[in-house]
């Protein structure tokens, strides 16, 4: 147990536009606020082309990617620096399959979700692009350095 809560990392999550259009911002984040990880950075961000290309780059040459482009640009999204011990493989655990069909109900996409294309929220998928993605989306100042006073023991 040791071991596993000195594994800290950090993960890139956003909601997508339609996450946000759906009034949906407050739920998704609980989430996370509930499960105990740690908060370090937020924003409302209405994300450019070129980068939302930039983060989806693995995907370019899939047929989807032209619309996942404009999907991901179609409004503005939540970008959000999480921490915390494990947290990239259980932020894609709480997020669900990325077919919100084939998620598991209890998870944020199978429950709130039907689309693949409109799945709600992104979770990084390994710890090399939670570091990556987190840098893409945030410059340098805009991440917190805290403290969860009323409950040491979750960091
Ligand atoms: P991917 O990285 O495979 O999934 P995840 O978001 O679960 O890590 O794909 C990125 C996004 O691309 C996905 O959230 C939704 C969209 N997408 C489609 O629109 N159609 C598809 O067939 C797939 C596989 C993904």
């Amino acid at each position: 147990l040791k071991a596993s809560m000195e594994d800290v990392q950090q993960t890139y999550i956003m909601i997508k536009p339609d996450g946000v259009q759906r009034g949906l911002v407050g739920e998704i984040i609980s989430r996370f606020e509930h499960k105990g990880f740690t908060l370090k950075g937020l924003k409302l961000f209405q994300c450019p082309t070129e980068l939302a290309e930039e983060h989806y780059r693995d995907l370019k040459s899939k047929s989807f990617f032209p619309k996942l482009v404009k999907y991901i640009t179609s409004g503005p999204v939540v970008c959000m620096a999480w921490e915390g011990p494990g947290i990239v493989a259980a932020a894609r655990k709480l997020i669900g399959a990325t077919n919100p069909l084939q998620a598991e109900p209890g998870t944020i996409r199978g429950d709130l979700a039907i689309q693949v294309g409109r799945n709600v929220v992104h979770g990084s998928d390994s710890q090399e692009n939670g570091q990556r993605e987190v840098a893409l989306w945030f410059k340098d100042g805009e991440l917190c350095e805290w403290t969860q006073e009323i409950t040491p023991w979750l960091r």
